[in-house]
Formats: C-alpha cells, structure tokens, sequence
C-alpha cells in the first residue's frame, strides 16, 4: 500500500519507519525542509531505540522518502495519517497544526479522482476528528466524507523510548471510522499486525487515548501521594511497600510457567512525577474540557497536582541537608526518561529552574542523549553541561538524579564519594541502595523513605573521625569517607559556643540531620537529651577521656529511646572542635 504521513516528528518517523518496514511504500510529509533533509539522509531526527538502523535501511531499499510535497504525497498514496503536534496551551489543545494539514489535505483531495482514507493519528479531545478535521477536508477538497474519500481515528499507543519496539508489536490497533467501508479500507495499513483490532467510532477512538494516558498518569501520582506519604512516616521505604504490592496476582501474573510483574507496575512507584509529550498535555487538556462541558474532574486534578509537585519536593531533600547558596550542584538526567531525548515536560525542567531560583554557584547538567535540545532551549541558558556524568559530579556539593538511565544506575556509591566534594545524592527515581550509600560514606536522600527504616543495631561500635570540616558553620560537619572508615558522629563546638551533634546511626534510626543541630544550645542537641551536663563532656574530652552515660534520644515522634553510650572523645584545640572517636551503643530500649 502506498502511506503518506503527515508530520515526521516523534509518531509520524516511528509510524512511517515501521509501516515500510511491514512492505508498505511510505512517504513521510513535514514542514520543516532540514527534518525532510535529514530523514532522506538517512538521520533520524529523534532519538529511539533502532530508529537508525531501521531508517537506514529503508533509504537504502527506497521504501520510505521523506518530502515538503504534500500534494504530491497525497496523490501517489491511498491513505494518509496526520501526524501533527497537538500541544496543550494554558491547558488547552491546540488544534492548529492539525487543522492546517487537515485543509492542506483537503486541497490536494480536491483534485484527486481515487478513493482516499485519511486517518488522525494525532491525539485529538472527543469530536475533533468529526467537527473541525472533517470540516477542514470538506471545505478545502469541495467533497465531504464518503464522497471519494472517508475518515478514520487511530491513536498512538507508543512509548517514547521504546517506540519502535512498541509499534512493531502492538498491544492493540484502535480504529474509528465513519463508516465500516472506511474501517475496513484503513486496516489494510495494519493487515500484517496480528494483535487484537477494535473498531469504533470516531469519538470513542479518540477518548480510548486519553483514558488509556490518564489512567497510567493517575497510577503514577497515585505512586507519588504513596511514595510521599511513606517519606512521613518513619521507619518506611515506599520501595518495600511497592514489592509487595506489586506481587499481587492480579499485577503480578502467575501463568504455569513464570511469574513475572506485568508492565503497568512500572507505573506503580513513586518518583519524580511524569513527563514527556503526552501524559501531562493530555491529561491537562482532558481535564479542561471535562470543566468546559460541566463535568467534575476531581481525579484528574489531584494527578496534575501531585506532579507539580514532585520536583519541588527534590529540592526540598537537598535544602533538608544545605543551603543551597553558592553550592556546585549536578543534575543527572535531562530527558524525560530513559532512551529518549524528549524534554518536553520533563521533571528536570522545573527542577532546574527552582535550583536557579536558589541561587546555586553552579548548576552543571548531563545527559547521554538529551543535551543537544537542551543547549537550544531558554530554560538551560545558566546551566553548564559536562561531557560525562564524571565531570558532572567532579567536586559537587550535591547531585540530583533525574532520569534512570542505565549508566547512572551503574554509578557506585564508591564513584560518588571520590568525585564528590560532598557527596550527598538524591535519588529521583529510587534506584540506588541506600544501605550501600550509607556504607560508603554517601549520604542517599529519596523520596518514599525515611532513614528511619534502618534498624537500630543493639550492640554496635562505631569510629568517628573529623575530616574534611567545612569553613562555614552553617555546613553539614561531616563530609566524607576515608577509604577505609567511615565517618559516622561528630561533635563540633562552634565559634560562638554552640556544641552541635550529628551522627551517621542517629540520622540513619531516626532520621535526625545536622540542619536539625543547628542552632542548638541547649542539652536538646540532635533531638538528644544529655543527661550529663554538656561541660562535663567537654571536660573529659579536654582530657582525653572518655565518657560514658546514658543518653536518652528524642525520637521525632515524641517517643523517648535510652542508649547507653561510653564515648571517647578527642578535644582538638586547633579547630575548638570536639571529636568522637570511639562510640560504643550498648543497649538501644
Ligand atoms: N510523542 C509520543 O510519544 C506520542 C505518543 C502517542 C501519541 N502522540 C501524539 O501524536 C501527535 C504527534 O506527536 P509528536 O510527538 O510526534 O509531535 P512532534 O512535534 O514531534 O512532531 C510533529 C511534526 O509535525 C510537523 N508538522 C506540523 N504541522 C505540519 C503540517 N501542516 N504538515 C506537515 N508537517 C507538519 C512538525 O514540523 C513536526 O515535525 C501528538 O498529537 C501527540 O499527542 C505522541
């Protein structure tokens, strides 16, 4: 069959690609004459997974063509499906671009005698395709449907990334249609697809993609109220809590042979919130026509909320830690999501600007695929971008992880440390083990945890060691890991008198950080209430001596947990600091 596609961003080349690839003659159709330039050149414009190769391959049989001609595309094909953008403005769709390829069409129609389908492939709101598509065609071409030409509905179903993939073996094609001649012409484009093929009508099409996104946006803020719930509640990790869920048999399938998780729990777990060309614009545009006819959308509100609000909540785990004022701090992860190079709408978006916002020294971005479109847009305009994840990390105070690609996941707690100058990470989309982070001398901040799930250790003997002070007092104290020990307490008398207290067991039990020791003069440090007046560990540090007492820590939750402590403390004159050697917790009650 003979395909033209209008519009060869994103859909419209994967579309194109693989519909010659399945022995179609397809001619792919844009505007814009570099992206024609490059697709008949063998470049794919977009970035997806064996896109390159595919395209390649059809250029060199001739299967596909790219063109500006849409007339011309129009009169040596029998069906055309309009890939245009639908962009949701102030959340709203936007049907412009649609509307002018649907009138270019039409003036092409006009002049041709044989029969011709065309079909939307855009995701267009309820009665787009039979109100202002069909208007558009009837009026340009003088002819109206059925009259040598009919109209079709069939959304897109694939995920950026993964597009290819997806297109060659679809879940299922939906196809509305005017009439069932019209169905029955169009499914010859997908007559080599054996998945299951639902015919509707025009609308029902059209809502079918809307429901299908906006389902899988409502599992992912639904993830994320859970996911932020777990990070209130100590002693949680929204991470367990998702596994067993998740093996439940109804999302877990058990057949005779294996068990496995269906892919829709990928959307089950907490994160940083979606993204990309589709979930929040269609979601967005739903929910405001949903307003425009009367119809209530509570839901669909509280899912835009809740990812509003992700990334803030990022920025918020940081400044839990530091101020972020003058800080070096890397943002890994531009895109989206993995495997593709699509920013629109990604989370880094918002982040990047909230971080600018709080007047960082430097903000130092890096993604494998998706710098090239950030260097050109205005949101990056004071961001530096490094050539490897390395050289993004390389002397940071902190680092944000955006985006799951497997390189990042690769990274070792052990890479953080050394490249760090501080190495605090906080982990967007829950990938890392935050009890190998904790080893490492990395401090791991995410979302859905508290580090309160650690439990206490009832015998446990720790080594403490002041390295790495910062000038500032305002600063955490301890920075980082020697090779071989891990900095775990510390106790610091400031410049102007104020002892502070921080220790690795306490912020991992109970969730306590050095930001909650600031300020502190009293004996209520760290939540710590120090039975022994200060002074006399103070005296006994000057010594050299150690100390032993019971130390009744405040728990955030109110509740009081004795530990009995023999400390050894070390007074360093040089620094007035004091520093904790040796600390042996006999009995947490
Ligand atoms: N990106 C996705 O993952 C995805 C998935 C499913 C559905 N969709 C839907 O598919 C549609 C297209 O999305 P996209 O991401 O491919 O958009 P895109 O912006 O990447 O591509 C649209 C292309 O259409 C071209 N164009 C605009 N007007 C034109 C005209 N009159 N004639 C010829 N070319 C024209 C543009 O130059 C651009 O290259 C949207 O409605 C989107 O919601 C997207």
């Amino acid at each position: 069959m003979n395909i033209s596609i209008v519009g060869t961003g994103y859909v419209g080349l994967v579309t194109g690609s693989c519909l010659a690839e399945r022995g179609h003659s397809v001619t792919c159709i844009d505007v814009r004459p570099e992206v024609v330039a490059e697709i008949n050149a063998g470049r794919p414009t977009i970035h997806e997974i064996g896109l390159d190769e595919l395209l390649g391959t059809l250029r060199r049989n001739g299967t596909l063509v790219a063109t500006t001609d849409t007339h011309g595309a129009i009169h040596s094909s029998e069906a055309t499906l309009i890939c245009v953008g639908t962009p949701t403005v102030d959340g709203r769709m936007d049907i412009s671009q649609i509307v002018a390829a649907a009138e270019t069409i039409g003036e092409a129609l006009s002049s041709k005698s044989e029969y011709h389908v065309v079909a939307v492939k855009s995701t267009v709101l309820p009665g787009t395709t039979e109100g202002p598509v069909k208007e558009a065609i009837e009026r340009r071409s003088g002819k109206k449907a059925g009259d040598g030409w009919g109209l079709c509905m069939n959304p897109e179903f694939l995920r950026e990334g993964r597009a290819v993939e997806d297109f060659r073996s679809p879940d299922r094609v939906v196809v509305g249609a005017t009439d069932k001649k019209t169905a029955d012409d169009f499914l010859k484009v997908y007559a080599d697809f054996s998945c299951p093929k639902l015919v509707t009508t025009l609308r029902t099409a059209e809502m079918i993609k809307y429901v299908s996104n906006s389902l899988l946006a409502t599992l992912i803020s639904f993830s994320n109220e859970i996911g932020n719930l777990c990070s209130d509640i100590p002693g949680l990790d929204a991470r367990e809590v998702w596994k067993g869920v998740h093996l439940d048999r109804r999302l877990t399938p058990v057949d005779s042979q294996q068990r496995g998780p269906a892919r829709v729990t990928e959307y089950i777990w907490h994160g940083l919130g979606f993204g990309g060309s589709c979930f929040p614009k269609d979601v967005s545009a739903i929910r405001t026509f949903g307003r425009t006819i009367g119809a209530k959308t509570r839901v669909l509100d509280a899912v835009l909320d809740i990812n509003e609000e992700q990334p803030r909540r990022m920025v918020a785990l940081l400044e839990k830690e530091m101020s972020l004022s003058g800080k070096r701090v890397a943002v890994l992860g531009l895109a989206f999501k993995p495997s593709t190079d699509d920013l629109r709408e990604s989370p880094a978006l918002p982040l990047i600007a909230e971080l600018l916002k709080k007047n960082v020294a430097t903000l130092v971005a890096h993604d494998p695929v998706a710098m090239p479109h950030a260097r050109t847009r205005p949101e990056f305009a004071n961001v530096c971008f490094a050539k490897h994840w390395k050289e993004a990390l390389q002397d940071c105070d902190a680092c944000c992880v955006v985006t799951s690609w497997p390189e990042y996941v690769a990274i070792t707690p052990g890479e953080f440390a050394k490249l760090m100058r501080n190495p605090l990470v906080v982990d967007g989309r829950g990938m890392f083990d935050p009890v190998q982070f904790a080893s490492a001398g990395v401090t791991w901040r995410g979302i859905g945890y508290t580090p309160e799930v650690f439990q206490a250790r009832p015998h446990c003997s720790l080594l403490f060691e002041d390295r790495n002070r910062q000038e500032s007092q305002d600063e955490c104290m301890v920075k980082k890991s020697s090779p071989d020990r891990n900095i775990e307490a510390m106790i610091v008398r400031d410049q102007d008198g104020t002892i502070r207290y921080w220790s690795k067991e306490a912020e991992l039990m109970y969730g306590w950080t050095h930001q909650e020791v600031l300020g502190a003069r009293t004996h209520h440090l760290l939540g710590t209430q120090f039975p022994a007046p200060l002074a006399a560990i103070e005296k006994a540090a000057r010594k050299e001596k150690t100390w032993q007492g019971q130390l009744i820590h405040k728990r955030r939750d109110g509740a009081l947990v004795t530990v009995q402590s023999h400390w050894k403390i070390q007074h360093n004159p040089k620094n007035r600091s004091l520093t904790v050697i040796e600390i042996n917790v006999e009995k947490a009650a």
